[in-house]
């Protein structure tokens, strides 16, 4: 069967990946801190699609490519700017291949400090005594780790043989592993470990992390890894609950084919709150709260195992394939393990999310849509923002509610798994396979009365137009939680914070909390919870109350997540001419901490201001 996937382009690579296409990477390379470099080589082995003569790949300017053979023999490359966040590796081959032949190119190659890596010192670490280094892939930063093809749209199986110096701990996103001290060199001060996932993935998924990380069991598929210091806290977050999680995936979605799911706690400067690195999640530190309150984020990069992982979004502008079917599949599994109100009030404060940033943005920021138009040159990174998670677990939502609710549409999604599982899509491929699926639903009646086809009209509009989302699912199953949070928050707009309210608010649940600040404004600053001093930071900055200052300087100070860290410097600057030189000074003194892209990003919006 033929996908419409399968001819369309990605602007953000520079690799002929329609001609020859990686079927397997392998890496072995040496990690030093000192110089912070990983040098050594990648090997390719390629599949040809259509004869070629060239093999052009995705590098990036920090990646030094030092030597390409074939077979023994050295191949001419050279090295081109293609974009602001990659460059163009093109290899001549000596001979054509021609379709359906096989080869492997050896491509020997320094990384260096580009985005994809990053180098973190000893006092940027929780332990602060021991370097450390993690790459991040998604979405294009991982040509500045390897040469590759980086492009969601080809999935590669790979392994990996990585020496790192004595003492330190390598991991990787890959379901097999082993470590062993290096026979060759006789002074023994490395450390080698081997990897393999022959599961096929995109580049993106390809993750390395190496530090001074120990692991504890969390269940008898899952371990979570971190630093030393951390690792008690770590597995009191997470031990007895993942293995619930995985199993209640698997009973809505399908089998987990990763074989492991191990947890990997990052240092703070981590910009995420999660990453989905196959067989090993990526998260921040925010998340060990001691009360497990922010296990949603651990129930979404799960849920990426089956959306994302396994049925994989073909180029950048579809990544609400990927985010809004996760944030579906994770409201699922929370509804099955903690009940409808809860997972009505977490997409509450989710949907409240899109809204604040519709509202920001404009109805009609071009960003705002599905399906977002990435012009050449444009980092997909930069256009990341809450439409593809929230619109597209909207229209997901939708699909549901067409197909006729819950169970049959549970079927569905199982079946689309299945049948899509180790390929790659563009939105058509899915809601084609959903129309097959159920063909009632095919046509649709217009208010006049008029029969047009659904994937003309209302799946277009879905797609294409900018702003709200046309269908909101019905949370009032939700009110038992929603509702306290609500009148609460009335309470405080009527009285103006004067008079104390006469509410126990000590058990609400985290996103109870979550709703009553994004709904009003109470007085809650004290807390270690990073979505609750968010909010809390966005209404002090807001009111100019700078006695909290101090609060959100610690707060940016504590932890690098893009999502926390943008909004408090956009309310900054966007506040008096205090908060903004507020802004310029806590900047000044947390900048080499933060992940380059953050820095970035930060440095734009003081520009800005
Ligand atoms: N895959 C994303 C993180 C990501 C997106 C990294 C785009 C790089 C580029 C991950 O699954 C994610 O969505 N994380 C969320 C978790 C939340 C929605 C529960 C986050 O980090 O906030
Ligand atoms: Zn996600």
């Amino acid at each position: 069967m033929s996908l419409v996937s399968d001819t369309v382009d990605d602007v953000a690579t520079a690799s002929n990946f329609r001609e020859v296409q990686v079927c397997h990477y392998h890496l072995d390379f040496n990690v030093s801190f000192e110089k912070k470099e990983m040098k050594g080589a990648a090997l390719l082995d390629f599949k040809t699609n259509k004869t070629a003569s060239v093999v052009t790949l995705d590098v990036h300017e920090t990646l030094k490519v030092h030597k390409v053979t074939k077979d023994g023999m050295e191949l001419k490359f050279e090295v081109s700017p293609f974009t602001g966040y990659g460059s163009t590796l093109k290899v001549q081959l000596m001979e054509s291949v021609s379709k359906d032949e096989e080869f492997r190119l050896q491509i020997e190659y320094t990384a260096t400090g580009g985005p994809g890596v990053c180098w973190l010192e000893p006092a940027q670490t929780a332990g602060k005594v021991k370097p450390y280094v993690y790459t991040q892939g998604q979405a294009v930063m991982n040509r500045s780790f390897l040469p590759c093809q980086d492009t969601p749209a080809i999935k590669s199986t790979y392994s990996a043989n990585i020496k790192v110096p004595k003492g330190f701990t390598a991991v990787m996103s890959a379901s097999e592993s082993s470590s062993y001290g290096e026979v060759a060199n006789m002074s023994g001060d490395k450390d080698c470990y081997f990897f393999k996932l022959p599961i096929p993935i995109p580049s993106y998924l390809i993750a390395l992390a190496v530090g001074d990380i120990q692991s504890a069991d969390i269940g008898p598929r899952s371990r979570v890894w971190t630093e030393p210091c951390r690792l008690e806290d770590a597995k009191a977050e997470f031990g007895g609950v993942v293995e619930d999680f995985i199993a209640t995936g698997e009973k809505l979605f399908g089998p987990y084919v990763w074989g492991r799911y191990d947890i990997l706690v990052m240092p703070p400067s981590f910009p995420f709150g999660g990453m989905e690195n196959p067989c090993l999640t990526f998260v921040t530190p925010c998340l060990l709260v001691g009360d497990k309150s922010m296990t949603d984020v651990v129930i979404h990069e799960i849920s990426h195992s089956w959306f994302g992982n396994l049925v994989t979004n073909a180029n950048w502008s579809e990544f609400w394939l990927n985010e809004g079917f996760t944030m579906f599949a994770q409201r699922c599994i929370t509804e099955e393990l903690f009940g409808t109100a809860y997972a009505c009030l977490e997409t509450a404060t989710g949907l409240e999310l899109l809204r604040q940033h519709i509202q920001n943005t404009g109805e009609d920021h071009p960003l705002n849509k599905l399906r977002v138009v990435i012009e050449p040159g444009v980092d997909p990174d930069d256009t990341y923002n809450e439409t593809p998670y929230e619109k597209g677990f909207s229209f997901v939502s939708y699909l549901q509610e067409l197909a006729g609710g819950k169970e049959v549409f549970g079927k569905f999604l199982k079946s689309y798994v299945d049948k899509f599982k180790y390929k790659s899509l563009v939105a058509e491929d899915t809601l084609r396979y959903y129309l097959e699926y159920f063909p009632g639903v095919r046509q649709q009646t217009l208010a006049g009365g008029e029969v047009v086809d659904r994937e003309k009209h209302d799946f277009h509009d879905w797609l294409y137009k900018p702003g709200t989302p046309p269908y909101c699912p019905d949370l009032s199953a939700g009110r038992e939680l929603t509702e306290p949070a609500e009148s609460l928050a009335q309470f405080w707009i009527e009285k103006g914070g004067s008079e104390p309210p006469n509410v126990d608010i000590s058990n609400w649940k985290t996103f109870q909390v979550l709703h009553f600040l994004d709904k009003g404004y109470p007085q809650i600053s004290n807390t270690h919870n990073a979505e609750i001093r968010l909010r809390w930071s966005k209404l002090t900055i807001k009111n100019d109350y700078q006695e909290d200052f101090p609060n959100v300087e610690e707060f940016l100070k504590s932890q690098g997540k893009q999502k926390y860290t943008l909004p408090i410097y956009r309310a900054l600057i966007k506040g008096s001419k205090e908060a903004k030189k507020f802004a310029n000074e806590v900047f000044s003194k947390t900048c080499d901490q933060l992940h380059v892209n953050v820095q970035v990003y930060v440095q734009e919006i003081i520009r800005a201001g």
